[in-house]
């Protein structure tokens, strides 16, 4: 991951990684932060959600590494400021087709973690992650990102919520899109995607020794936000 090199001028605490399980809130909280701060907001998820996507479109097989691979190493994804208000906070895209909500479907929910132990898979996105973090102002999220993609990061959190907490939330929101869903599925897909995702042999989800561990069980989104400004301010002002 170090074939791209650290700028001399870049401020290290200009980049802040969130990393952690599915559901647990990195990306509301990833977006409020980069909000207040004036930063980009980067969710990584969505890249490997965008070639999960694809592949199921083509009729790939998620055994099929190789094809994965080359995939991963040709898929043109961009991340642009939202195009539609209709409760995006970004647009993604594949070559010249918005896949912003297509990527949200359960069936790429169920795929995506198998697509993810790819190492290939994570080289190709990896890299393209890592550029977009050392311009710096940044608020990257995902789960491998203050231990793979960006150890440099002078801020790191790494954001936890108990299963049940994070099926209940995810539940929520997918009621709220007028989906027709059911607890005990939610429930199951997130133990899954958990049990893959934190086991996978190369980049699994685990916090970086140098990370702030915020357990979001019983703490509503301004709580969340409170506490995780606070760290930056306080990492901040140390280094100045
Ligand atoms: O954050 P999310 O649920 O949108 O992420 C979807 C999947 O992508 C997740 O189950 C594992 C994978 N992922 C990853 O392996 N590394 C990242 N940095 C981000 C996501």
């Amino acid at each position: 991951m170090n074939n791209l090199d650290l700028p001399k001028d870049l401020d290290t605490t200009q980049i802040i990684t969130i990393d952690g399980p599915a559901a647990s809130g990195k990306s509301t909280l990833g977006q409020r932060l980069a909000q207040a701060l004036g930063y980009l907001y980067f969710d990584t998820g969505v890249m490997y959600r965008a070639l999960t996507w694809l592949a199921l479109q083509q009729g790939i097989s998620m055994q099929d590494e190789e094809t994965l691979t080359a995939l991963a190493e040709k898929v043109p994804i961009e991340v642009t400021q939202p195009t539609q208000a209709d409760g995006r906070a970004y647009d993604v895209w594949i070559g010249n087709q918005d896949v912003t909500w297509a990527i949200r479907q359960p069936q790429v929910d169920d795929h995506v973690s198998i697509v993810s132990i790819y190492p290939g898979v994570r080289r190709a996105l990896s890299q393209q992650q890592r550029r977009i973090g050392l311009r710096g102002k940044v608020v990257m999220v995902g789960r491998d990102i203050g231990t793979v993609v960006l150890p440099e990061a002078a801020i790191k959190i790494y954001l936890d919520a108990s299963l049940e907490e994070r099926a209940r939330r995810r539940f929520a929101e997918r009621q709220a899109r007028g989906e027709e869903v059911k607890y005990e599925e939610v429930l199951q897909s997130l133990r899954e995607r958990d049990r893959i995702d934190s086991t996978r042999a190369v980049a699994p989800l685990r916090p970086a020794e140098d990370a702030v561990y915020i357990d979001s069980d019983g703490k509503d989104l301004d709580q969340v936000f409170e506490l995780a400004l606070q760290i930056v301010r306080s990492r901040q002002k140390q280094a100045t």
